[in-house]
């Protein structure tokens, strides 16, 4: 039996053999292979539903079963769009991090055996030590660090080692997206707060750390069933890097309600301008109670890697420990490898300029102002971002000029413009409602996010569509 998306599919074994089968399987494979990465694959028409008289989901899943990126993403490729939306690097990730991995792929062959569950002992020692001196802390490699598959695997077992039935889980709108669903897969219970914009402003282009919280109403979310609040520093999708006082403000909410930090840093080497990063669990009393979590995807701009990590006090680590244990127990040896010699490298030339995290940022910084100005000429005004490599950008004009694009019922305007874009300006980007929830969409509904780490001709081919949308909104 085969699962595709939410399907429960079986193949009729008198309509098809396993030769015929993979033949079917690699001929679809070999259709898409040029653009595998990001393509999607149909189901093959031999495939048929059981009717089940039992519900087939698990009720875990109800109200969360439909992700928007897929939908996105296919529409983009089938209109050969050129892709802003998601969020991953078109150029290649640094050579010594490549060659890192050719090594550990041909050389010792022990490291195509399984290491440590928790964590490959090289990788979670050079962790220990390059964390420990950003945290200030004493971090012993075997209890305080556990390496994961993504960061997406550290966040997962942050919330099904740590959330339990009717807990309560705050997270900032708008939120990396599966916050949500995570919270409710372990039985906890969203609880919502905004980052707002300012109400009005002098002409100059609003910056992501013009969003803030309303201090009364975050304590106003705090409740005795409050288990967890999540931070994302610099946020996805907004870019907004939270300041010390920030932090502070939410690390004393924490420690008077007595409630844990998952704290995703996983841009924390994209900070632009004068903007710091600062780590909340640096902050005093925090690293009792915070896990932070990071993405050598982000970090060493190889997303397809799907190597993370979360750091910790091994009270509370120990429970992610017995869920990895019990789940995936193990990440690939060769790219934990990789990822430790990357960072062996980023710690010799640590703040100078061979540095690939000084380097990386400077780089990206350029595209984000040229993403900004682009943007501007067709009339969308972004939201300038101190940190990730996503901005988000008001459509407003557009919203007024064009109000009734075509859409299903119900469907966020924000997600309706940007069909419209892909079909007839081969532009594809996100919308921001989906990093809402669903008591909040309709009101923030004129935002979209682009992902500007792209490479040159991707820029030029932005900015060719843009140049010939803007002909046509002249004419
Ligand atoms: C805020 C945030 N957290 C976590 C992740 C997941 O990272 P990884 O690819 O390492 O699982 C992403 C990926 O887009 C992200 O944007």
């Amino acid at each position: 039996m085969l699962i595709l998306s939410s399907t429960v599919v079986v193949i009729l074994p008198s309509l098809v053999s396993s030769s015929d089968l993979t033949i079917k399987i690699n001929s679809s494979l070999a259709i898409s292979r040029k653009n595998l990465s990001h393509s999607t694959l149909s189901p093959s028409p031999l495939h048929q539903e059981v009717k089940m008289s039992k519900q087939v989901q698990a009720r875990r899943l109800e109200g969360i079963d439909k992700n928007p990126w897929v939908e996105f993403v296919k529409l983009a490729n089938e209109n050969e769009a050129v892709n802003l939306g998601q969020g991953f690097p078109d150029f290649a990730p640094p050579e010594f991090s490549t060659e890192a991995f050719k090594q550990a792929v041909s050389g010792d062959f022990m490291l195509n055996q399984y290491t440590r569950g928790f964590g490959y002992p090289p990788l979670v020692k050079i962790l220990a030590q390059f964390f420990g001196k950003l945290l200030e802390q004493d971090l012993d490699p075997l209890k305080n660090v556990l390496v994961t598959v993504g960061a997406y695997g550290a966040l997962f077992y942050s919330f099904q080692a740590l959330v339990d039935e009717g807990d309560e889980v705050i997270l900032i709108e708008p939120y990396f997206d599966c916050y949500e669903p995570m919270t409710k897969m372990a039985g906890g219970c969203p609880v919502f707060v905004p980052l707002r914009p300012p109400p009005a402003h002098d002409g100059r282009l609003m910056s992501s750390g013009d969003w803030q919280l309303d201090p009364a109403e975050l304590a106003s979310k705090f409740t005795p069933r409050t288990k967890a609040i999540v931070i994302n520093s610099p946020n996805n999708p907004l870019g907004k890097v939270y300041s010390r006082a920030e932090l502070e403000l939410i690390a004393n909410l924490c420690k008077k309600h007595d409630v844990l930090c998952f704290s995703d840093e996983v841009y924390q080497w994209l900070v632009y301008d004068e903007e710091k990063h600062i780590s909340i669990a640096s902050l005093p009393g925090m690293w009792e109670r915070t896990l932070t979590i990071g993405s050598a995807g982000k970090t060493f701009s190889v997303t397809g890697w799907k190597v993370g990590w979360v750091l910790g006090p091994d009270y509370l680590l120990k429970h992610l420990r017995t869920v990895h244990q019990n789940c995936l127990y193990h990440c690939p040896t060769q790219l934990q490898e990789a990822v430790s010699s990357s960072f062996e490298r980023e710690l010799r030339f640590f703040g100078q300029p061979e540095s690939y995290f000084v380097q990386l940022h400077k780089d990206i910084q350029k595209k984000r102002d040229h993403m900004v100005n682009s943007l501007l000429t067709i009339g969308m005004t972004p939201v300038v971002p101190q940190g990730t490599y996503f901005l988000i950008a008001d459509i407003s004009t557009f919203k007024k000029k064009m109000p009734h694009l075509p859409g299903s019922e119900g469907e966020a305007y924000d997600s309706r413009f940007i069909k419209w874009m892909i079909k007839n300006k081969g532009l594809a980007a996100i919308p921001v409602s989906v990093f809402y929830s669903s008591q909040q969409k309709q009101h923030l509904d004129h935002y979209i996010r682009f992902c500007f780490i792209k490479n040159d001709s991707t820029f030029k081919a932005m900015d060719d569509k843009l140049q010939q949308w803007k002909k046509e909104l002249e004419a």
